[in-house]
């Protein structure tokens, strides 16, 4: 099977980016690269950039373009982003986020080759966030009810316990969907040649299964 050596995750906040890419780093073998996740370990380790980002994180704003783009750069040019021929290969999950954004990557000869857009009604995700339980170790999303870990509170894959996010509370969650609207879907336009539109209202599976089915025919639209 071919597949996409650069692909991007496109989606409002809880629309099912970070559940999907777990699915598709088991079949596809690419390495997942989640700027929440990146952010989130730099704040747990108190490094400058955490400190900084948290202070727009906990508020569902974005943190500033320049310091995405080299948190970004530096970790594409690791070698688990390359194979064996050398070709840049990873899964992007909340990168880009802004046009400028979007602009850093095709500046470096990074452009994607497949956005995955995970569409996915306001209401449905104010639902799913709400419920969310989040692995702070590997970074595995639960819920309370459509995803419950086999114990209570302990993520499965690395035992960790789960934690209620401090953005997935309402007010946050309202935020984060205006940030969105306002600064991320246009990049739907952007990459209208690469897009690949999932409905993600259904079950995990169908839609990681959609999206398997979609990204190894190639097709865009
Ligand atoms: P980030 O962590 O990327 O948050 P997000 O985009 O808001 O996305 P989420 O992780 O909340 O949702 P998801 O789509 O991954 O959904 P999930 O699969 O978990 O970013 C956090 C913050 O960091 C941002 O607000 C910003 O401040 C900053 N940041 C990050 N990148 C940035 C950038 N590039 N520029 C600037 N700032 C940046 O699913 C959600 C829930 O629903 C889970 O409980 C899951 O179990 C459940 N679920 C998933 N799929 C289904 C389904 N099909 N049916 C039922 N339930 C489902």
């Amino acid at each position: 099977m071919t597949t996409p050596n650069r692909m991007i995750l496109l989606g409002a906040p809880g629309a099912g980016k970070g559940t999907v890419a777990k699915g598709l780093v088991d079949h596809l073998k690419v390495t997942h690269l989640s700027t929440g996740d990146m952010l989130r370990a730099a704040v747990a380790a108190g490094t400058e950039v955490g400190l900084h980002a948290k202070t727009f994180m906990d508020r569902g704003a974005l943190v500033p373009d320049d310091v995405m783009v080299a948190l970004i750069a530096e970790r594409v040019s690791q070698d688990d982003c390359k194979s064996e021929d050398g070709t840049v290969r990873f899964l992007l999950d909340g990168f880009p986020r802004t046009l400028p954004q979007a602009d850093a990557l095709d500046d470096r000869g990074l452009g994607p080759d497949a956005v995955i857009h995970l569409d996915v009604a306001n209401e449905v995700v104010v639902g799913r966030l709400t419920g969310r339980r989040s692995c702070p170790g590997c970074g595995a999303p639960y819920h309370v009810e459509f995803k419950q870990p086999k114990v209570a509170g302990i993520c499965d894959i690395c035992d960790t316990a789960l934690v209620h996010r401090a953005d997935d509370r309402e007010e946050p969650i309202r935020k984060r969907l205006a940030t969105y609207s306002a600064q991320t879907s246009p990049l739907v336009e952007r990459y209208s040649a690469e897009l690949i539109t999932i409905d993600g209202d259904n079950a995990p599976s169908a839609v990681l299964n959609a999206v398997l089915e979609r990204v190894s025919a190639g097709s865009a639209g």
